[in-house]
């Protein structure tokens, strides 16, 4: 266990943004996180778990309490009636951890490569990208309960999951320690769910391809849009999505068609309702790619990133993204949520 005092929590974030944290405490494993967070809320100290800092925004005045980062990556895989059970500490890396998986012939996670970030931070908000979802694939997560300061388990049906959340996202009551996966074995990928992949890798949507090659192609893609950490790009200085795409009825979709004078791209999500893109709603509100062109703006690759150039701070981010939220809500009547985890900082 290792303890840095006031240090900044920039580093610890993709966006390279927001103040200091009063204590860093880096754990190796989760007895010693337990020690941890129980000690911190015996005292009424306030906790933050730092993943990859790939889907957090935290703000300028930094985080009065203590964050955690765990070291613990162990990857324990168990041949369990026909299938792969993969148990994954909280802080290994997630796409190690896929690539592994897509070099071992587990199959399910491929078509999420190339996404920063760590295992124990997927459940979260059931990260999802080219028709796959973490959920698709856990079998189990385990956490450590801050009520009863002991260490419990959900199954899959008990994790609540959906479009970008589940019952660890918004509450702070477990603090996730490992998670376990199930795999069929095969070099084949799961069926292609995603249009934009299934033209990319040239089968018809609900065919298979070898995992290898959806990886690698998912990357490109990633990387083609800015989604991929890269120190030499600096439009992948981001959160990622800073919205999640809304998911609305018919009656909102039409008449988003008729303020826009466009049909949006748009997916069925099941009861009536559609999942709209984000991206295109943004830009028809008049929000161009690019732009502004200082310390942060919208990605010049995406225009449901926001990227941070260097020399901005987190309020100057914020005030972008209110511009965006309320110029999408006056000219289309949907409010944009926000997708990433917000930190001493509000939109
Ligand atoms: N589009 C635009 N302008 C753009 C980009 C996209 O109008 O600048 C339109 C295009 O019509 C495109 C549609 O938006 O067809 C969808 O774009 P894309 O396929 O890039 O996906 P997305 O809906 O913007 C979501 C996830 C991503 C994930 C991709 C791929 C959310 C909030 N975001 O983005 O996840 O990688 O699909 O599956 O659901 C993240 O969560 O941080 C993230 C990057």
């Amino acid at each position: 266990m290792r303890e840095e005092r006031n240090v900044s929590l920039a580093e610890s974030t993709t966006l390279k943004l927001g103040g200091p944290a009063k204590r860093l405490v880096h754990v190796e494993n989760e007895s010693e996180l337990a020690n941890v967070v129980s000690d911190a809320d015996a005292r009424g100290e306030k906790m933050l778990m730092l993943g990859g800092g790939s889907n957090l925004v935290v703000g300028d005045s930094g985080f009065d309490g203590v964050a955690v980062k765990i070291a613990a990556s162990k990857v324990t895989p168990e041949k369990k009636a026909g299938k792969i059970h993969v148990r994954v500490d909280a802080g290994a890396s997630w796409d190690a951890f896929v690539a592994r998986a897509v070099g071992e012939g587990w199959s399910g996670v491929e078509a999420l490569s190339g996404i920063p970030g760590s295992v124990g931070a997927t459940p979260m908000q059931n990260v999802g990208a080219y028709g796959q979802e973490v959920s698709d694939t856990i079998a189990r997560v385990y956490a450590f309960d801050r009520k009863s300061s002991q260490f419990a388990e959900f199954y899959r049906a008990e994790c609540a999951f959906k479009y970008r959340g589940s019952r660890f996202r918004g509450d702070n009551c477990f603090v996730i320690t490992a998670v376990e996966f199930v795999f069929d074995e095969s070099p084949l990928g799961a069926p292609i769910r995603y249009g934009e992949l299934s033209r990319a890798l040239g089968v018809a949507d609900g065919e298979r391809a070898p995992a290898e090659k959806i990886r690698e192609t998912v990357i490109a893609l990633r990387r083609g849009k800015g989604m991929v950490i890269d120190a030499a790009d600096p439009e992948s200085v981001s959160a990622g999505s800073f919205f999640m795409n809304p998911i609305v009825d018919s009656e909102t979709l039409a008449k988003i068609e008729i303020a826009a004078g466009a049909k949006p791209p748009s997916f069925d999500a099941g009861e009536g309702k559609f999942k709209v893109a984000a991206a295109w709603l943004i830009e028809h509100a008049g929000f161009k790619k690019g732009e502004p062109s200082g310390s942060v703006g919208i990605s010049k690759k995406h225009a449901l990133a926001l990227v941070h150039r260097g020399g901005g701070t987190t309020e100057d981010l914020l005030v972008l993204a209110r511009a965006i939220r309320d110029g999408v809500k006056s000219k289309f009547g949907v409010v944009l949520e926000v997708e990433p985890i917000l930190v001493g900082c509000a939109l």
